[in-house]
């Protein structure tokens, strides 16, 4: 596994742990390689995905490569392109061939207004993630791993974690709740717990070639998430002070302005393909039930 300690990738150790899986977790330090362990890793191995030269040669044989590593703050693309060049010649090197799930988003679907999205819809990325779509395509079509791409909703965690730890904190620390481009933004959204077991079936049922979007809840208005957390939390002013995508940009980094990005996007083919059965589907009713 890399990124087994994220938002996206803890629970899917945690998942596989619980499964009888043997999963190895690629960690970068003691704290990570201690999460690892915490959520079940079987074993640790030491290294950066910046640099897989170091690591990549220790692999033992694997059955599958789960990817949900992303250091956001880094050269995203060319750390990418670097991994997957290191990995695939050594997968290909296995008496047998590995499933590969890579991790995309889906912030490659674009704004699509009022039009779902399904894995059929043509990409149009946000230029921070464009380099996925080539990345995505490149494991899809490698005869060296049998290639599945999942492409996760806007992810949120127990509690308020996930892309909600914004709201949450900007509930008690602010008059208002920023909300980027407009109240009437929609999100599509996935309980991590939920994408979670959609890893879990793709790596277990998926054909080669597949792509799945995990999305569990189509869209949802960010007004609506921002005016959930403001209720739950006594926030002064209910309604959400509205910035602009250049403005969190510039706070956060260009991939940022995907919060501005207005969107529907299908889970139905995972839903009946994999059999995936997503439990949370009214994320405003777990917002108002915080503790
Ligand atoms: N979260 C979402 O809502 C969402 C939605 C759609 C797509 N995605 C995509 O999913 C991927 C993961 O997102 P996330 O939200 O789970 O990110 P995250 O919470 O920041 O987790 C990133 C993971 O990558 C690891 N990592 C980062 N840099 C590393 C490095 N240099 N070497 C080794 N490991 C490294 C981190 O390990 P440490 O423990 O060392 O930090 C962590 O396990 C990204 O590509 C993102 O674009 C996310």
């Amino acid at each position: 596994m890399l990124g087994g300690t994220g938002s996206i990738g803890a629970p899917i150790l945690r998942w596989l742990a619980a499964r009888g899986h043997e999963a190895i977790v690629l960690a970068r330090s003691d704290a990570s390689a201690a999460a690892a362990t915490r959520l079940g890793a079987a074993s640790i191995v030491r290294g950066d995905i910046a640099a897989p030269d170091c690591w990549v040669g220790a692999l033992p044989d694997l059955d599958a490569v789960v990817h949900m590593a992303c250091d956001f703050a880094g050269p995203m693309a060319a750390v990418d392109g670097v991994l997957i060049d290191a990995l695939l010649p050594r997968l290909a090197a296995q008496p047998d061939r590995p499933r590969f799930v890579y991790t995309g988003g889906c912030w490659l679907f674009g704004a699509t207004g009022d039009v779902v999205a399904t894995e059929k819809t043509p990409m149009s990325p946000l230029p921070a993630f464009a380099w996925m779509v080539p990345h995505a395509e490149r494991i899809l079509g490698s005869q060296a791993v049998d290639g599945i791409v999942i492409h996760p909703a806007m992810v949120y965690g127990d509690g308020a974690g996930g892309v909600f730890r914004r709201f949450a904190r900007e509930a008690v620390d602010r008059p208002a709740i920023r909300v980027v481009g407009g109240e009437a933004v929609r999100w599509p959204l996935v309980h991590c717990d939920d994408l979670a077991q959609l890893y879990g079936l793709a790596l277990e049922r998926a054909p080669r070639g597949a792509s799945y979007i995990g999305a569990a809840v189509e869209g949802l208005a960010v007004g609506r998430i921002a005016r959930a957390f403001a209720g739950r939390f006594g926030t002064p002013e209910r309604t959400p002070a509205v910035i602009s995508a250049d403005s969190i940009a510039l706070e956060l980094g260009p991939w940022a302005r995907g919060y501005a990005l207005d969107q529907r996007l299908s889970g139905a083919k995972a839903r009946r393909e994999l059999g995936w059965a997503p439990r949370h589907l009214d994320p405003e009713a777990e917002i108002a039930a915080l503790p």
